[in-house]
């Protein structure tokens, strides 16, 4: 499992974050976080957080979801029901001392939702130190899972969302253009990491030195150049990039070759990064989804017998077998 100050010490350092000193670590309580994320709106990011806590919470797992979309919260409409009474912006305005202060109930069992903040301007971009203390207070639920419904986009705090995971869920549509937004995203996050990574460890010159020495095409050339250099560095940034192991979901699968995309971009990451993926499974294009949605009722408690909705099982199932193997996902 990823050791939770050891991740959040990574994001503490992110560059244009004023340097302060690390703060006694908590002890961790949250089993696991997951992420969902994907370079581009309208995806299917809310769709996938609140059927697969469904999914997990039906399985006798404590769940909660987090609406962690900032500035765009809408995850209670997908679980159909109104926006609660305390939000997200409660405990970022800190008018409640903890998060669980702010979960409220969804009608299904084990299933809490911590709304996301609407009220406040703020919300959309925190301080550094209300983003600290909400990735702190994530941790610390008493929980199995929570799941971050994250926005569309690269924005810092979005990847600082997904890094913080154990479970770093990438959403790809089997679309060309949401294909290089998937593309993007993950790679800025995985930049970002690397720069946190060096940062924490004293490497900025060395790394500096040795990208300013050539061009590199993958992660792997820029890690074997720099065991060239400073063969434990090397080592020890290696040991970090492997932990960067995205989840993959492929959502709104129209065809049996968009099926087959989920492997491909598998295979893709791996030949030009160096680096692995581990796909959960595909979704696809239903019209009963939207309908669902319409209804303001969850998939899979609106149509639990959908092609779509039964997917989920899948994904809970790799999801799970993940867990049992303790192979961390972007967040370690
Ligand atoms: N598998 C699917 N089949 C049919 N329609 C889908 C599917 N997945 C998503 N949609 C449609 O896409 C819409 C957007 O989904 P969702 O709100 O989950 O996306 P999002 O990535 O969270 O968007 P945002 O970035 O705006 O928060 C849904 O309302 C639904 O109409
Ligand atoms: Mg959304």
């Amino acid at each position: 499992m990823a050791d939770a100050p050891t991740v959040l010490k990574l994001v503490r350092t992110v560059p244009e974050e004023p340097a302060r000193r690390p703060s006694t670590p908590a002890r961790r309580l949250t089993r696991r976080v997951i992420s969902v994320g994907g370079g581009k709106g309208g995806i299917g990011k809310s769709l996938i957080s609140a059927n697969l806590g469904i999914e997990l919470a039906r399985r006798g797992k404590r769940v909660v979801l987090v609406d962690a979309d900032l500035g765009g919260a809408n995850l209670h409409t997908t679980l159909g029901i109104d926006l609660p009474r305390r939000t997200l912006s409660d405990f970022i305005e800190r008018r409640v001392v903890r998060i669980e202060d702010v979960v409220t109930a969804t009608g299904i069992e084990n299933l809490g939702l911590v709304s996301g903040a609407l009220d406040h301007l703020d919300a959309a971009n925190p301080r550094y130190a209300q983003k600290m203390r909400f990735l702190r207070h994530v941790q610390q639920m008493d929980v199995d899972y929570a799941i971050l419904d994250l926005g569309a986009g690269t924005h810092a705090n979005v990847l600082d969302f997904f890094l913080v995971s154990d479970h770093g869920v990438l959403v790809l549509v089997p679309e060309p253009t949401a294909v290089e937004n998937a593309y993007r995203f993950v790679k800025a996050a995985f930049w970002r990491r690397l720069r946190n990574v060096a940062s924490v460890y004293g490497y900025d010159p060395l790394l500096r030195s040795v990208m300013d020495g050539g061009s590199f095409r993958s992660p792997v050339e820029l890690v074997a150049s720099v065991s060239e250099r400073d063969p434990d560095a090397g080592r020890n940034l290696a040991r970090h990039l492997a932990a960067f192991r995205p989840r993959l979901i492929v959502n709104q699968a129209r065809t049996p070759s968009d099926a087959d995309v989920g492997q491909a971009v598998v295979a893709a990451w791996r030949k030009y990064f160096g680096l692995e993926m581990d796909l959960l499974g595909t979704i696809s294009y239903e019209d009963d989804v939207w309908r669902a949605i319409r209804a303001r009722r969850p998939l899979l408690v609106d149509r639990p017998e959908a092609g779509a909705a039964r997917a989920f099982a899948g994904i809970a199932d790799a999801l799970l077998a993940l867990d049992l193997t303790a192979r961390t996902g972007v967040g370690s």
